[in-house]
Parts: C-alpha cells; sequence; structure tokens
C-alpha cells in the first residue's frame, strides 16, 4: 500500500511562523474572538489545509461546514473572478442584478417540495434565522417562537435567545429577545424515559408545552435544526421533524427549518429534511451555499415571503453579487458532481471505521449522524453517561498535533463531530482516520 501523502509535519504545531501570527493576533484582535487550533493557513484544497510553516494537515471541519465543495474549486474561483472583475456591488435593494435571482431561482429548485417559492438573500446564517423570524410573525401576526433544547440558531441578539448553551455563546450577553420559549429536543441518547420510548414522549412534551405555557394562537414560529449541529449532531428519532411539523400546519404555526449545517448535500441529501419527508414552510440556509463567501438565504412558500411590504426585508450586502458568484459555481459543482452521493459514500467510509472505535472504547457511548455530518459521543463509561469534556479534549489536541483538524461540539462539550469537505479524497479521509485511531490510544 501507498503511504498517504498527508499529513506533512515540517515543524511541531503550531509552527514558529503560526506562533509569531498568534503573538501579533494577542496584540490586534479581541480575546473574544478564538481559535480553535491556531496555524494560520496559506492556502488550502480538498480537505488539505497548508499552514505558513509549510504543515499540511487534514481537514475534517471543512470551516464547520462551510467548504463542502472545497476550500480552492474551480468553479467557484472562476466564476468570483468573472464576477469581482465586473462589479462588487451595487446594492440589489437601490440596483439589482441577475446574480441574486439566479441564486433564488437555484434556492427554489433545490429546497424541499414543488410549491411555490420565493427567497431573500443575507450575509451569515444569524441573519437568515433573523429574518425567518421577522417574516413569520409578520405572515402571522403573533408574537412567540419555539425553539428547541440544545439548539443552536447564531450569535446575534435574538438568535442568541433561541441558542439553548449559555458558555460561551451567551453568557452575560443578555438581556435577550423576549417571546422565545424552549421545548425539549428529542436526544434519543440522553432521553430519560430511553431512546425507545423518545420519538412519542418527546413529541408528547412539545406539543403539551406549547400549549400550556404559550398557546397555539400566539406562536409564530417553530424552529428545529432537522439534526441539530453545535448542540452536538442529535438526530431526532425518525418520524419527529415531520411530526412537529405537521402539528405546526394544524395551527397555523410556520415550521422554519435552520439547514444551516445541514444543509446543501451535507447529510447526503440536498437538504436534511429530505430525509423526514418534511417540507418546511421557511428554510435557512447559510454555510455551504457559497463555498466561504458570506451568504445566506431564507426560501419559503410565497404566500409567507410575499406577505412583508416591499422594503420590509433587506440590508447593504445581503446577496452580494461576489458571494453570488460563489453560490452558482457550488450548487453547479453539487449537482455536476453529485456530492449528495459523495455525502453518502463518504459515510460508509467513516462509519464502519467509528463503530469500530466504539467498540473498543466504552467511553464512545454513541456514535449518530448521516452523510458527512457524524459524531461520536464521549462518556465515562459504558454505564456511566456522564459527558467527558476532559477525554474529549485530549483526543482532540492529540489530533491537532498529529496534523487532523477537528471540531468539537455538544452542549456538554462532549461531542467529536465530523465535517469533511464532501470532496475529500478516500485516501485523506482514511490517512485521517488513522491518526484518530492513534489519538484515542495515546489518550484514553
Ligand atoms: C444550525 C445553525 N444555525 C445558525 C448558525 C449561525 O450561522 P452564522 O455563524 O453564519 O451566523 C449556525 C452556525 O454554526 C448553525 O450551525
Amino acid at each position: 500500500m501507498n503511504a498517504p501523502t498527508v499529513p506533512v509535519l515540517r515543524t511541531a504545531i503550531p509552527g514558529p511562523a503560526s506562533e509569531a501570527l498568534a503573538a501579533r493576533k494577542v496584540a490586534a484582535v479581541s480575546a473574544g474572538v478564538s481559535t480553535g487550533l491556531p496555524v494560520y493557513i496559506d492556502h488550502a484544497g480538498d480537505g488539505v489545509l497548508v499552514d505558513v510553516d509549510g504543515n499540511e494537515l487534514i481537514d475534517f471541519g471543512a470551516g464547520i461546514a462551510v467548504t463542502s465543495v472545497g476550500a480552492a474549486n474551480p468553479r467557484v474561483i472562476d466564476a468570483v473572478r468573472r464576477q469581482v472583475g465586473d462589479f462588487t456591488h451595487t446594492c440589489f435593494m437601490v440596483t439589482p442584478y441577475e446574480e441574486y435571482v439566479a441564486v433564488c431561482e437555484q434556492l427554489a429548485e433545490v429546497t424541499p417540495g414543488d410549491h411555490e417559492k420565493r427567497s431573500a438573500l443575507f450575509n451569515s446564517g444569524a441573519e437568515a434565522v433573523e429574518n425567518a423570524v421577522k417574516i413569520a410573525r409578520h405572515a402571522t401576526g403573533r408574537p412567540a417562537v419555539v425553539a428547541f433544547d440544545h439548539a443552536y440558531h447564531g450569535r446575534t441578539n435574538l438568535t442568541m435567545a433561541l441558542t439553548a448553551k449559555n458558555v460561551p455563546y451567551k453568557h452575560r450577553f443578555g438581556p435577550f429577545a423576549g417571546e422565545i420559549y424552549r421545548v425539549p429536543m428529542a436526544y434519543p441518547f440522553r432521553w430519560p424515559g430511553g431512546s425507545e420510548a423518545c420519538a412519542a414522549e418527546a413529541l408528547d412534551a412539545f406539543v403539551s408545552q406549547v400549549h400550556a405555557q404559550v398557546g397555539e394562537e400566539n406562536t409564530a414560529a417553530v424552529i428545529l435544526e432537522p439534526i441539530q449541529g453545535e448542540g452536538g449532531f442529535i438526530v431526532p428519532p425518525p418520524g419527529f421533524v415531520a411530526a412537529v411539523a405537521s402539528w405546526c400546519r394544524e395551527h397555523g404555526i410556520v415550521f422554519i427549518a435552520d439547514e444551516i449545517q445541514t444543509g446543501f448535500c451535507r447529510t447526503g441529501d440536498w437538504f436534511a429534511c429530505e430525509h423526514e419527508d418534511t417540507v418546511p414552510d421557511l428554510i435557512c440556509t447559510a454555510k455551504g451555499i457559497a463555498a466561504g463567501l458570506p451568504l445566506a438565504g431564507v426560501t419559503g412558500r410565497a404566500e409567507l415571503m410575499d406577505a412583508v411590504h416591499p422594503g420590509g426585508l433587506g440590508g447593504t450586502y445581503g446577496g452580494n453579487p461576489v458571494a453570488c458568484a460563489a453560490a452558482l459555481g457550488a450548487i453547479e459543482t453539487m449537482r455536476a458532481d453529485d456530492l449528495a452521493g459523495r455525502a453518502r459514500h463518504l459515510e460508509e467510509l467513516f462509519r464502519p471505521r467509528l463503530e469500530a472505535l466504539a467498540s473498543k472504547y466504552e467511553q464512545i457511548g454513541d456514535v449518530r449522524g448521516r452523510g458527512a455530518m457524524l459524531a461520536v459521543e464521549l462518556v465515562e463509561s459504558a454505564e456511566d453517561h456522564t459527558p467527558n469534556l476532559a477525554l474529549t479534549a485530549r483526543i482532540n489536541q492529540a489530533c491537532h498535533r498529529s496534523g487532523l483538524v477537528t471540531l468539537t461540539c455538544g452542549t456538554f462539550g462532549n461531542v467529536f463531530r465530523f465535517l469533511p469537505p464532501l470532496v475529500i479524497p478516500d485516501d485523506v479521509v482514511a490517512a485521517g482516520l488513522d491518526l484518530l485511531d492513534a489519538a484515542f490510544a495515546a489518550s484514553v
């Protein structure tokens, strides 16, 4: 067998050039903006990040599920270069341009449901979520929004209110926006009544709490990540997402799917809701949509999206033409190269290796996820499911030192998540999984 060509480590991680930049960062960048692995990147490709010391690292994070088509995708680069040469900004609300319309046409095609749709474009996931809530409130005339335990929807004031986890996202940043109500999430691994009972009991809890504590007639929207991201890659039991959506429909409540992390082929379909046969009323997208250029969208039923008065939605940069050009290049790549199929293939590479680790180490309590969005949850032992934060941190550091970029997540910080670029070559995946094995062996 040929030796893997990556990672290539020329220095310790981080190396001296990265250390020098980290020192400049301390003096110039707010301490509130921290870095998980302070290697400074010089250039990047399909699943490989090359740092300023010449180290070549394997990327199992894709910039948090963003560079699905790769960090230097040729179609994206060509489209961006062309657009930058033509013009960089006019403001769509002042003098519009075709690229914005073309992205909205693509969103209508690739998002679930064949009903008439409209979209509006923004700059970040949080901004998309904010606007979805604005649209739902405006269209229904109701104030309340329901979000779930372990949810993550962003860091602006309204989206902090929707996000569940305190440190680091909310701590001392309140007071938060009002009329947000939280209900239990269907989290099979930690459901008090056991995973078998989770679907039915979680749905009961959701319905009864919204009824008793909020009131259906006061509720504008329910927002749900079909697989929760930052909260721990929590996959609700089959049927939960569809049941929540259909209960919302019965009560005239807008069902918002936050597919910012799960969207654009990540879970093996264009969108994770498809796997659940669920058509959301509004869907929020960002991250994978434009290969890293700042772009986000809200797409939804025409009657909801068009309920808003002219001028009610927008922003100076939303749907910037360069970001739209990148999105058109990224979406074309997802279609042409069947990246949803590629995500399913990545699951076939990752899952058996993660399950083999789980059968070796009782500290892996759960292996879960879908497509190229997979995770392991670390606990104290097979009997004691207390979150094992210390072990998670040790393994993460061991991965980093060996040249593998890994991410953790979870309300309790004890989940390893794997979000490789969808174009990562198989041999790079295998080399990364070997490093993960070694990190477990050295750390448990
Ligand atoms: C599900 C989900 N919603 C919203 C956001 C916020 O997106 P952004 O960081 O672009 O504001 C994220 C980001 O991680 C996310 O995963």
